[in-house]
């Protein structure tokens, strides 16, 4: 014997029931959650939007505020050296091969000059690279350069270039680096320097000016303690205005080209642009720029908001699941006690045998048959399927209050004795009438128990009993259940009959159509009558 499944499943129905009993509440939560979620982006991303342009516009604009202070600074240095180089004293110094004698007098201009621009060093050299000349600032720190090398390296390779100089034009070092001690204390200084060749009277090329320029005059004037100078040797250099002192470091960021921005992380980008002094462009001005907090701010926020919404999702599932046992020990306690009873109702009638699990196997497939039917698409659910496995069994509850004298009787009944076997039909609908009212019960697979208790005796031409119900005035519960009831009592053997063929029993069905069962069932057994033979 083929058993073909019919028994729903218990846990998926309730699951089903309970998200069903609780679905506007959900959607409403949910609706609110994605709310609120949408509404948290969308509102903050437009703020953080707007400050992010407002900080990247600012961080530029100090970059190219530093840039002019900068470029100022150098075209002022310009201007006066061309000037003190114009003034008499120096020309005739020129004029007449560095005379020592004139020397007090030139050293006094330059010293004040150096003073005015808070610079280190100047020394005038002949075209033979000779030192005539050398004036210190009154302010000079006393420094000492790395691996023991001066800055007379660098003067040496600045000579070549500036000899081949013409009038105005200047030659730049690249930036380097020294120590400035005083006691126990030392300091970086950050120096850079010039040179220009120097012309007589008539214009004829005599020597070389150099000038040592310590770069803290440029950091000082610097808008901002967070614009940083990027060199060509790659040292980044930041200058603390507070404590007067430099912090260098090689972060090794690529700064290409001739301004940008360089991603540092997530929430960090260097704007970065090129400074021209002179003809030259020695170096790189740089500012981090840095996203605002409210995109950490957030990020943080959504974690929370997303482990909030966890623990709220876990708290409805452990709800729901608490729920669940419980209501689904509680209706299959319901279901076990009206299986009882049915068995018991079913076991005082020695000759029915499995009537009750056929007949509602059957039924469960004949309604799921003719579910496939476009009119009963819509009636015919997962939920009438799963109440109608449950209800098929209490069809003969009734039958409990039948005397034995009938229902055990040999052979046919009597015309009273059948009245009285008719009533079966509403002692049962009554029995689960009260039953549901007393304890008011909701489950809907004992309401319909009660129709199909109540109606499974009728007849689609209105001969039927109790009421005599025409067409589709009975209950479609009932009118599926009777025919599967009459095909197993027609399939049964009994006292007073013997049972009959499957082919048999299809044949008294379909003389039957219209006048015992309803032809919509009919047709629906008729394209599923094999599967019915198959589990009798
Ligand atoms: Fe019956
Ligand atoms: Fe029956």
């Amino acid at each position: 014997m083929k058993r073909i499944p019919t028994q729903p499943g218990g846990g998926s129905f309730l699951i089903r029931k309970l998200i069903r009993q609780n679905l506007v509440y959900l959607i409403v939560i949910l609706l609110l959650i994605v709310g609120f979620g949408i509404s948290l982006y969308l509102g903050t991303r437009q703020v953080y939007e707007e400050e992010a342009q407002w900080r990247s516009q600012k961080t530029m604009a100090e970059i190219s505020s530093g840039k002019t202070i900068i470029s100022n600074y150098f075209s002022d240095l310009q201007r006066d050296l061309d000037f003190v180089l114009a003034l008499p004293d120096l020309k005739s110094y020129f004029a007449k091969d560095f005379e020592p004698l004139k020397n007090s007098g030139v050293e006094k201009v330059l010293t004040g000059f150096l003073e005015g621009k808070q610079s280190y060093h100047m020394t005038v050299t002949n075209l033979s690279g000779a030192e005539m000349l050398k004036v210190e600032s009154e302010l000079k720190r006393p420094l000492s350069w790395p691996n023991n090398l001066s800055n007379r390296e660098i003067h040496r390779e600045l000579f070549e270039k500036a000899v081949a100089l013409e009038k105005g034009q200047i030659a730049l070092s690249s930036i380097y680096f020294a120590t400035e001690k005083e006691g126990t204390n030392t300091r970086k200084r950050v120096l850079m320097t010039l040179a220009l060749p120097l012309f007589d009277d008539r214009a004829v090329k005599i020597g070389v000016l150099f000038i040592d320029l310590d770069l803290i005059n440029v950091f000082e004037i610097l808008p901002n303690n967070q614009l940083f100078i990027h060199t060509n040797d790659g040292a980044d250099i930041f200058f603390d205005k507070k404590v007067g002192s430099f912090n260098i470091k090689n972060l090794g960021y690529a700064l290409t080209g001739n301004s940008g921005w360089y991603p540092v992380t997530e929430l960090e980008m260097i704007h970065y642009s090129k400074v021209k002094i002179f003809a030259d462009q020695p170096f790189i001005i740089a500012e981090y720029h840095q996203y605002p907090l409210l995109k950490v701010t957030l990020g943080k926020l959504i974690y929370l908001f997303g482990a909030l919404f966890l623990l709220f999702l876990s708290l409805v599932v452990f709800s729901i699941f608490t729920n669940f046992s419980v209501l689904n020990k509680t209706i299959n306690t319901q279901k076990a006690i009206v299986f009882s009873l049915a068995t018991l109702a079913e076991g005082r009638d020695p000759e029915t045998g499995k009537h009750l699990e056929r007949s509602r196997d059957y039924a469960v497939i004949l309604a799921r048959q003719l579910s496939t039917h476009k009119r009963y698409k819509k009636v015919i659910t997962r939920d009438f399927l799963d109440n109608l496995y449950y209800a098929a069994t209490l069809h003969d509850i009734g039958k409990v209050a039948i005397p034995d004298a009938i229902l055990l009787k040999n052979g046919k009944l009597t015309d009273i004795e059948f009245d009285e076997m008719k009533k079966h039909v509403l002692t049962g609908q009554n029995v689960l009438r009260e039953t549901i009212e007393k304890y008011h019960l909701t489950e809907s697979f004992l309401e319909m128990g009660m129709n199909i208790c109540a109606y499974h005796h009728e007849k689609y031409n209105g001969k039927g009993y109790p009421d005599g119900l025409v067409g589709k005035e009975i209950p479609l519960e009932a009118r599926v259940f009777a025919l599967c009831d009459a095909y197993d009592a027609i399939r049964s053997k009994r006292s007073y009959k013997e049972g009959l063929s499957h082919l048999e029993a299809m044949n008294r069905i379909v003389a039957d159509k219209n006048q015992h069962f309803d032809p919509d069932v009919v047709e629906a057994f008729l394209e599923c009558e094999e599967k019915l033979l198959a589990i009798t």
